[in-house]
């Protein structure tokens, strides 16, 4: 049994995860702007390095692994703010924590979107990758929300791709979950968005499975994910969205 963080396990997809994780015996240490063991706020450089500060001390003796999953909808018209905490929030608390990782060889999960391969800026997606956080979010003021948030996903994924390697040679294995429409607080303001609304229905009635996500499906993949079952599974993005991917992008894996 091991000791997991995950971030944004105050609500939804990372509830059910800290949940699962919880049932299978292991401890969790949630960490989020609201109700959580650490309490932080993951879109500012203050808030990441204080979460980072907490988390080892909350885990110095052990951590199995970290779950990246707190992150804000494409409802959100603060376009920085889902560049800060998407992309900045996941990635700067995975290379905080880098050391640690690699000593106590963990497992970390991102949690991405399937939304993630969808259209966005280029220059976007490459000032998040460069590490800028200031241009990222210059850019992003000037898109719409929804390639913004795309955009955040993709550079995430990216971003565990690229770094999949040197990661693993450190002993610390990196993968992502791309969650379709899954029923969460979250995609629950974005179907309420009257911008949006109309399209989330029609994008739900054409999920191949039949269903929309629930958060526990995100939880049995990610409970998978982090366990020694998974133990060759290193770099993938597993999109869990009932194959509206393989609809979508038929041609391309
Ligand atoms: N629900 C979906 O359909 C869906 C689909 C694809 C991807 N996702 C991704 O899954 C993840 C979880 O989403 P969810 O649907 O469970 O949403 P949610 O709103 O239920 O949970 C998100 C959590 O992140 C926390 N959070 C937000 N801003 C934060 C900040 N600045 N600092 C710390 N914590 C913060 C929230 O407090 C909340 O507990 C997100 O990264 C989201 O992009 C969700």
């Amino acid at each position: 049994m091991g000791t997991y963080v995950i971030t944004g396990g105050a609500s939804g997809i990372g509830a059910a995860i800290a949940l699962q994780l919880r049932t299978e015996g292991h401890r969790t240490v949630v960490v989020d702007i609201q109700a959580a063991d650490i309490v932080a706020d993951l879109a500012t450089a203050d808030g990441r390095n204080a979460a980072i500060a907490a988390i080892r001390e909350a885990t110095k003796d052990e951590l199995a692994g970290l779950v990246a999953c707190a992150g804000v909808g494409s409802h959100v018209p603060d376009r920085e703010l889902i560049t800060a905490v998407n992309y900045f929030g996941a990635v700067e608390l995975v290379e905080g924590l880098r050391d640690v990782l690699a000593q106590q060889r963990a497992a970390v999960l991102l949690i991405s979107s399937n939304s993630a391969p969808m259209p966005t800026e280029a220059k976007y997606v490459e000032a998040l990758l460069s590490g800028d956080e200031s241009a990222a979010g210059a850019i992003a003021r000037d898109m719409q929300s929804q390639p913004v948030y795309s955009g955040s996903k993709k550079a995430l994924t990216l971003w565990m791709r690229r770094n999949t390697q040197a990661y693993a040679a450190q002993g610390i294995r990196m993968n992502a979950i791309g969650p379709g429409y899954t029923k969460t607080p979250l995609s629950a303001a974005v179907e309420d968005n009257p911008e949006y609304g109309d399209a989330i229905k029609r994008f739900i009635a054409s999920i191949p499975i039949g269903r929309p996500g629930e958060p526990q499906d995100m939880a049995d993949a990610a409970s998978f994910l982090l366990g020694d079952r998974a133990g060759f599974i290193c770099g993938v993005m597993l999109f869990v969205d009932g194959g509206h991917d393989a609809m979508l992008r038929p041609d391309q894996f």
